[in-house]
């Protein structure tokens, strides 16, 4: 297992990792994360990387150690992306491989994450898994509640969390649902005793790096000084945490890092009458809990609980256990803008630092710190005064685009001192802190000092005061943050926010519930449904054969293959800019990094190989792909050549230091769809799609019309599973691994690329860490470059993308503009509905058309119109090329739709959910695929949601919150999507299919599996022909998918994958079924071990090939739609714009599900995936060079697990007939993603019945999508009119 691990040889430098004792090679050097030691070095796959931010907690681990301080053993998470190697010196580690796998056993996690359906791609799972172990360490009877806190860090783009968590809440003592375990029992594999302090080394340097950087590990103050007054005039770096690496990216190249972990006189915790001081390195996780210890325990630091609670909110579990205070105050310190939680609470409860040199100790006021020059000085401790009485209030808030691990748009701090005797005037001078405004303004000075002496309670007062902070807080424009305006109103509502709550006693009614800040219940979840298709196993409930695998770490993904030896790595040189023309590349700063050998570029392309990745399929006017532009850049990001080194650090690292030369041209690139429609920035427009009577004449004659127009944003695949590729020459030719949604593709486009026959390149798919159409075409290019590298240099190669080279490079969900006009007659029935949309297709124009067109087609979504027309015209601009992002077409055409029904409502003045219901497609139309509806089964389901859901007592229950609470407002709707599925694919769907002499079956077959549970599927469908012969699903090994096992073989995409493949291991089955069946007549009471053994003794082949290329009873490729209709309730915080689903239920017809179980969990991963897209995940360029400015973990937001909803019911729909699909089933993977469009129109609902309240004009509301916070906040409208708590009395 430790390939790589060397048993520590004395005096060097080491780790225990799973209870082994290893030392660190001398080629780490101090950049090397831990994460590079466990998976390279240690040869340890089962941790995974992804964003090396610190923000997706694929790569969590435990470390135990003993304090520096206290000497008690800890055990914390830790970012092993984010930690130096050379920080965990003296550490024991444990890994997903070190706590329980096959033949070990499972450890309790690992089981009943799976068995509660928690895995899908399983990319993510061992980090879910070691941030479970790593928090039950630390606290082995949790609550669920904390147990939902303990994933705040944890990013799943696959299950939609429900199962997750449930699989976790699980060990919680308030659950019924298996409960606590014995934590020493779950954790015998590891043995506690024997941990020592972790080892320091003076002022020696542990380790030298690549440019002869040295890492200290000092063991003393007074150590740390002298090294810091040795390096003061050098670049050196304080290491604590070293988590600030996940937000900033610092580019100066380090010459010294000194580890301030382990000096004891930095851990001191002093808690006495008068305050509490605390050392420099106690972590954002102790303090949570000795702020809160303090506030008991000392009444006059009462207001430490409040920043405890604060804390809760900063970051996530795994780098709150690292990161330290003094880490993030410095973080402040260099980025004074940065909008810091630790500066503007510390600064609020006064407090003040100790700062050390070698001259001595000196301390500051916080404010005083900013503006002191730090070279070579350390922060010592902090000191928060002993301050609160019964009149001191202390508030904070922190107002964030997502709910858990996300920075604040705009965060407060208040304390103020109150004399509630006297109308809660202001006794003493508060503070006001607000972030998130400029690097200048900290303190709202004048708001201040107007406040003092006045009372609270007074209406003038409080509106004076809201006055003078709208006109001091002058926040700066910046691309990354919301608008100044935004942010302005944020800082004045959060003042407010403070009065309200702190008077709450005298503040009567309604008017209250603007104090507190939004809560969120429980996350629950309930499904319901029953299991319909026969024979067993095909149709049940069971749990996805690789789940156990993945838990423990041991599935493997491509870039888990350990290193080919004479491997080369590779990492893009990027454009800096758009519109430019490139004319050279300066290597010299690259070329020095260890281990650099060598560049490619399209002048080593030329006449050698085909610059472009297009499938030869598609039309010669889409053959856009080209590997490295020849002409202009097409965009701020593109690859224009790549490094290769030998290791993937040293090519990133390289690649950074590649200075490209280029011509700026005189374009200013366009990088918003507003901007190319002002300029008409156009590749083409499709023909116009019409019904066949006149769309126009009819929308004249409806006697009500809507027009109005709707942007929806794009979005990123955000896979946990970067992209990747591996390839190598063979005697036979080319052999390439990579995760890819089709093989036999890799194989066509290849063989362009090399310009070598299709019979040299082999291709073979282990699995796929997420695709969601994203490693369908997108791949192709990393794959390319790694087979010309290949080509070139005779050597292995590989290339693994970090996530800020992925968002950048990386192709995505495009932007679009959708005009429309809609008429109506009197009773309420659509008539008329024309759509103009405008794709923003990125610099050229290849895939999105199939995409575009299919979005258009289904603007219909589940309601009928009885005329309609509809134009489309691809945009151009300076982005890559938009790309398919699960449910491509339907995801934007479900928001479009909606919200252009809900504008006919609202003209109408009719209740939404009734027009929608009234105007459902019915058994017998047409719709605007052209297709018969042939069954009714939307209204149906309509109803029945209506009833199970409660929807009429619920929205009573809604009208009465609403009236009792002013600021806080619910709102409720219901949505209906249709989503149609089409059998035409590129090829057939196959499978290979061996029984072995001792029982045991093998499978191929052609689907990718992503996590959509295609390989299980398979696996029932074709033990269910075997089954009456003894054969069990737990004899199915399924194998990688290879091109050259199946070739010709179809793609994996539009969510009917699963479904077809199944049908041809049905067919494959059916042939050993037919084989056996003779020798079962023979012996009719042989089990299935021996009938397998006599009929292959006796010459029968048990090797099957089944193919499936559909055809329907008109002989055509069959069609149909999955329907689904959905329900979501709301709750919004009208003075903060933040947002909580409370409640979503979902019926799906999914026809006969093949396994649904696994159905469940795609329905609820794929409505989770559309709330990101609706709410939270926003994109946003830089209007000068073109380059995506949310190119990591802290400016893109795709939801985490307090962000679903917080009761996720699913119901399939029961007794749905028979369809025209295989098996009567129906595809899930991507249809219910339109469903969560439903969120928006419900968060407009709460929205308008805070403005009816407030007599603002009664608007159909219009907004930019993703609706954020921010976006929620502008639709609110709070101005000082709606401030003026004494009205509500
Ligand atoms: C995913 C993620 C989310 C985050 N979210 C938030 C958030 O919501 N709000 C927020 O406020 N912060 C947030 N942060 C920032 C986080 O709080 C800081 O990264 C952390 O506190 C820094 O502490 P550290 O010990 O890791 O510092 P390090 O990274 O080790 O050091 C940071 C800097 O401080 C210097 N330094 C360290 N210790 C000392 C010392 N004793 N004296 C002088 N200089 C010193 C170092 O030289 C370095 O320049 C987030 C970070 C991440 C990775
Ligand atoms: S948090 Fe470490 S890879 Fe994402
Ligand atoms: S299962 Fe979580 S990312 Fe795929």
């Amino acid at each position: 297992m430790y390939s790589g691990g060397i048993a520590p040889s004395s005096g060097e430098p080491s780790i225990h990792v799973n209870g082994k004792a290893l030392e660190i090679p001398r080629d780490c050097n101090p950049e090397t994360s831990l994460n590079d030691f466990l998976r390279d070095v240690l040869n340890l796959k089962g941790t995974k990387v992804m964003c090396r931010e610190g923000g997706c907690g694929c790569c969590v681990v435990t470390a135990t150690y003993k304090h520096p301080a206290t000497e008690e053993v800890v055990s914390v998470p830790v970012n092993s992306c984010l930690c130096p190697v050379y920080s965990a010196v003296g550490w024991h580690v444990t890994t997903i491989e070190g706590i329980g796998g096959s033949g070990k056993p499972y450890h309790p996690i690992q089981e009943r994450l799976a068995e509660h359906y928690g895995t899908q791609c399983g990319f993510c799972s061992p980090g879910f898994v070691m941030s479970m172990y790593s928090q039950l360490q630390e606290n082995p009877k949790p609550t669920m509640q904390q147990v939902e806190h303990f994933f705040d860090g944890n990013i799943c783009r696959c299950t939609g969390y429900r199962s997750i968590l449930d699989g976790m809440k699980s060990f919680a003592c308030d659950s019924n649902n298996g409960g606590c375990v014995d934590i020493e029992e779950m954790n015998k594999s590891l043995c506690a005793e024997g941990i020592a302090k972790p080892p320091t080394s003076g002022v020696i340097p542990i380790a030298r790096g690549w440019k002869g950087q040295r890492f200290y590990n000092p063991g003393s103050l007074d150590q740390l000084l002298k090294l810091l007054k040795r390096y003061k005039d050098d670049e050196y770096q304080l290491v604590c945490g070293n988590t600030s690496a996940g937000v900033f990216k610092e580019d100066v190249l380090v010459n010294c890092y000194i580890n301030v972990r382990n000096v004891p006189e930095l851990h001191n915790i002093r808690l006495s009458k008068s305050g509490l001081e605390i050392g420099a390195t106690v972590t954002l996780r102790e303090l949570i809990d000795t702020f809160k210890e303090a506030a008991e325990k000392v009444p006059r630091l009462a207001h430490l609980d409040r920043i405890s609670d604060h804390y809760q909110q900063v970051a996530n579990q795994a780098v709150r256990a690292n990161a330290s205070w003094a880490g993030n105050l410095m973080m402040k310190h260099r980025h004074q803008d940065f909008p810091s939680d630790v500066f503007i609470t510390l600064e609020a409860a006064k407090t003040v630092i100790k700062v050390a040199d070698e001259q001595g100790t000196q301390d500051h006021v916080l404010t005083d710190f900013l503006r002191l020059d730090m070279r070579g000085k350390v922060i010592v401790s902090a000191k928060l005064p002993a301050i609160s009485t019964d009149q001191h209030f202390y508030r904070s808030f922190k107002i964030t685009p997502r709910q858990l691990n996300a920075h604040a748009y705009v965060n407060g701090a208040f304390q103020f001192a109150v004399d509630k005797r006297q109308n809660y005037r202001v006794t003493e001078r508060p503070n006001i802190l607000i972030g998130g405004i400029s690097d200048k303004f900290n303190h709202a000075i004048k708001t201040e000092n107007f406040l003092l002496n006045k009372s609270l309670l007074d209406e003038e007062v409080v509106q004076s005061a809201l006055k003078v902070l709208e006109s001091e807080v002058v926040p700066v424009e910046e691309a990354t943050a919301s608008s100044p305006e935004h942010r302005r109103q944020l800082a004045v509502n959060l003042l407010y926010k403070t009065i309200l709550d702190i008077g709450s006693d005298a503040v009567e009614g309604a008017a209250r519930s603007g104090g507190p800040v939004l809560t969120r219940p429980l996350q629950r979840g309930e499904q319901d449904f029953v299991e319909e298709l026969q024979p067993a196993p095909l149709g049940q409930s069971v749990r996805k054969l690789e789940s156990k695998a993945q838990t423990s770490g041991e599935a493997t993904y491509v870039n888990d293959y350990p290193a080919h030896a004479n491997e080369l790595f590779l990492a893009y040189v990027l454009a800096p800019e758009a519109a430019i023309k490139v004319i050279g590349f300066d290597t010299e700063e690259a070329e020095k990094v260890p281990g650099y050998h060598s560049m490619l570029s399209l002048k080593d392309l030329e006449g050698k190989y085909t610059n472009n990745t297009t499938m030869p399929i598609f039309p010669p006017e889409m053959q856009t792909d080209e590997i490295f532009p020849s002409k202009l850049v097409g965009f701020a990001g593109q690859p224009v050549s790549v490094v290769l080194a030998e290791t993937q650090w040293a090519a990133d690292r390289a690649a950074s230091l590649v200075d490209v030369k280029f011509d700026a041209g005189d374009e200013e690139p366009i990088v918003h769809i507003t901007e190319a429609l002002a300029k008409k920035s156009i590749h083409f427009k499709d023909a116009q799609r019409a019904s066949k009577e006149d769309a126009d004449a009819t929308l004249a004659k409806q006697p009500v019309r809507v027009e109005g127009e709707v942007t929806v944003g794009e979005q990123i695949h955000f896979f946990i599973e970067s992209l990747t590729a591996s390839v190598r020459r063979t005697e036979e030719g080319f052999l390439v691994q990579a995760p890819h949604q089709w093989i036999e593709g890799v194989t066509v486009m290849l063989s362009k690329v090399l310009r070598r026959p299709r019979n040299q390149i082999r291709a073979i798919s282990p699995r796929i860490g997420g695709g969601f159409g994203g490693k369908m075409f997108m791949v192709d290019h990393v794959i390319a470059v790694c087979a010309i590298a290949c080509d070139i240099t005779h050597r292995p190669c590989r290339m693994y993308l970090r996530l800020d080279t992925f968002a950048l490079s990386g192709q995505k969900r495009p932007t679009i503009v959708a005009k429309y006009k809609a008429g109506a007659d009197t009773d309420g029935f659509l008539r008329s509905v024309h759509w103009d949309s405008a794709v923003e297709a990125g610099y050229a124009c290849n895939f999105i058309t199939l995409i575009g067109r299919e979005m258009d087609d289904s603007l219909d979504q589940a309601y009928h119109a009885d005329t309609f027309k509809r134009d489309l015209t691809y945009m151009k601009s300076n982005k890559p090329q938009a790309t398919a992002v699960r449910a491509p077409g339907s995801a934007p055409a479900a928001m479009l739709n909606l919200l252009m029904m809900d504008h006919m409502a609202h003209e109408l003045r009719v209740d939404p959910i009734e027009f929608k219901r009234k105007n459902l497609y019915r058994a017998g139309q047409v719709d605007q695929h052209g297709m018969e509806r042939a069954d009714n089964n939307l209204g149906r389901m309509w109803d029945d949601l209506y009833k199970e859901a409660d929807i009429e007592k619920r929205r009573s229950a809604i009208e009465k919150f609403n009236k009792e609470n002013h600021y806080k407002k619910r709102g409720l709707d219901m949505s209906a999507i249709s989503y149609h599925i089409s059998y035409a694919r590129f090829g057939p769907s196959e499978v290979d299919m061996t029984v072995h002499i001792d029982g045991s079956i093998s499978i191929v077959h052609s689907g990718s599996e992503m996590g959509q549970g295609l390989t299980t599927k398979v696996a029932q469908a074709a033990v269910a022909q075997l089954a009456e012969f003894g054969a069990t699903l737990d004899m199915v090994k399924t194998k990688p998918t290879d091109s050259m096992l199946l070739p010709q073989m179809d793609g994996t995409g539009g969510s009917a994958t699963s479904e077809l493949n199944a049908m041809a291991a049905k067919v494959a089955a059916e042939q050993i079924r037919e084989r056996l069946l003779p020798i079962k007549e023979n012996k009719p009471d042989a089990g299935w071990n021996e009938l397998v053994m006599t009929a292959i003794m006796s010459g029968v082949l048990l090797k099957a090939f089944g193919t499936y290329v559909s055809q329907n009873r008109e002989n055509k490729h069959a069609r149909y739609s999955t329907l689904g209709v959905g329900a979501a309730e709301v709750e919004v915080d009208i003075l903060t714009g933040e947002y909580v689903v409370l409640r979503s239920d979902i019926m799906m017809d999914i026809g006969k599900s093949l396994n649904p179980g696994v159905d469940i969990g795609q329905i609820e991963g794929a409505y989770v995936f559309g709330m990101g897209y609706y709410l939270t995940e926003r994109t946003v360029y830089d209007s000068d060079t073109g380059r995506n400015l949310a190119d990591g973990t802290w400016n893109y937001k795709p939801p985490q697990a307090a962000d679903v909803p917080r009761d996720f019911r699913v119901h399939l729909l029961k007794k749905p007939g028979d369809t025209d699909s295989v098996f009567s089933t129906k595809a899930i993977g991507e249809p219910p993603l339109g469903l969560a469009a439903t969120c928006v129109t419900a968060i407009k609902r709460a929205i308008e019945a805070f403005r009816k309240q407030q007599g603002k004009p009664d608007v159909n509301l219009t907004f930019e999508l993703p609706l954020t916070p921010a976006r929620v906040l502008q639709l609110c409208e709070v101005g000082a009119k709606d401030r003026q708590f004494k009205m509500f009395k």
